[in-house]
């Protein structure tokens, strides 16, 4: 990769939409919460697995490292202090992490809640940070249903903080369909909605999806009908024009994608269809949002003005309110006006 690209990509203001914090904690971060060293070689294994043999179900396994090293109030708390310092030292400028309310032995899904909220209000790092609160479709419907209840009340608590909710968990299990109307309850107490859709072949789960309108979907691997999906679930995705969530990464370590040139992203990008680029779950998969964009400019032939513009679109699909959204363009202006010399190549 040319050098100077690897410095556009780095420098470059950028937006991250789509970030679970458990999945994202690097093997830098793991230490300092006291993770043993066997567990972090497990986490490190996962990147080494070969391509054919990648799949969702690795993946899975592999939170569990995370989730005990983030078992009380401290250690989210350094968790999350920690990950939003590294993705502000990538230039990330806006960040919404989204996460799973846990309880664990000493620790109630309310504090859980509170560490995280509380190093984001510590945060001493030039970045934007908003929640997002995940409902996980592998729970029963009455943990889903307690967790939207204490998310609605921290809400309240915390207006400008906790902007949306997630549907997340491993997509062979559950259904949206059966959560349906918690996402509904969410809209309607002014919560943003954001889906994970089509990680699995199912065109129906994904036109119900389609059908509720979500504010953002993400992945969508299996939606075109080039990608096991069906031409009635694209059209109407043409004509929402939903914002999906792009994870180039994260689709090839997790097996949905073989291989980058293969990516479905090439069907948003035919089609001009708005898309953010993401990394999904940077620790697991080793990746940053800086490299996410050096590959998409790599596979997918994106000029430094592509790319620019791809942060530009971002910030208005963001969860951000509109005088952040004016911040947050101002700062890309003013960082193209400095920067002119990727521009003029
Ligand atoms: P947490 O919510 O901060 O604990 O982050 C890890 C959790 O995010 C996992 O247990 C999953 O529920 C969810 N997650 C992370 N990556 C993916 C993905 O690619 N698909 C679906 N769910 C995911
Ligand atoms: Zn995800």
């Amino acid at each position: 990769m040319d050098s100077s690209f690897e410095d556009f990509c780095l420098s470059l203001p950028k937006i991250e939409l789509h970030a679970h914090l458990n999945g994202s904690l690097s093997d830098k971060i793991l230490p300092l919460l006291g993770c043993p060293y066997s567990d972090i070689c497990n986490y490190q294994k996962l990147r080494n697995i070969p391509i054919g043999q990648r799949n969702l179900e690795n993946v899975f396994k592999t939170f569990a490292i995370a989730h005990k090293a983030t078992s009380s109030s401290q250690t989210v708390y350094l968790a999350t202090l920690n990950l939003i310092k590294e993705f502000a030292a990538d230039n990330v400028i806006y960040l919404e992490l989204r996460t799973t309310p846990r309880n664990e032995e000493g620790m109630s899904a309310e504090n859980y809640i509170e560490s995280v909220i509380k190093a984001i209000q510590d945060s001493t790092n030039r970045i934007l940070v908003k929640l997002i609160l995940s409902l996980n479709r592998q729970h029963s419907l009455e943990e889903c249903t307690n967790n939207l209840n204490l998310i609605l009340k921290k809400q309240s608590e915390y207006p400008d903080i906790i902007k949306g909710i997630d549907l997340s968990g491993n997509p062979i299990h559950g259904s949206f369909h059966d959560l349906k109307h918690l996402f509904e309850r969410g809209r309607n107490n002014n919560l943003f909605t954001t889906i994970h859709c089509g990680e699995v072949v199912n065109s129906k789960e994904i036109h119900e999806i389609l059908e509720f309108r979500p504010e953002r979907i993400g992945h969508a691997c299996y939606l075109h009908p080039n990608y096991n999906g069906c031409i009635q679930n694209w059209n109407l995705l043409k004509e929402l024009r939903l914002p999906t969530e792009i994870c180039l990464t994260s689709n090839i370590v997790t097996g949905t994608v073989d291989i980058y040139e293969n990516h479905h992203v090439q069907e948003w990008i035919k089609d001009n269809l708005p898309f953010s680029l993401n990394t999904d779950d940077k620790g697991i998969f080793n990746t940053s949002l800086s490299q996410e964009f050096q590959i998409a400019k790599k596979f997918f032939k994106f000029s430094a003005p592509d790319l620019w513009k791809i942060s530009m679109n971002s910030i208005e699909d963001s969860f951000a309110n509109a005088e952040e959204k004016i911040y947050l363009k101002m700062k890309l202006e003013d960082w193209k006006f400095k920067n002119y010399k990727f521009f003029s190549q």
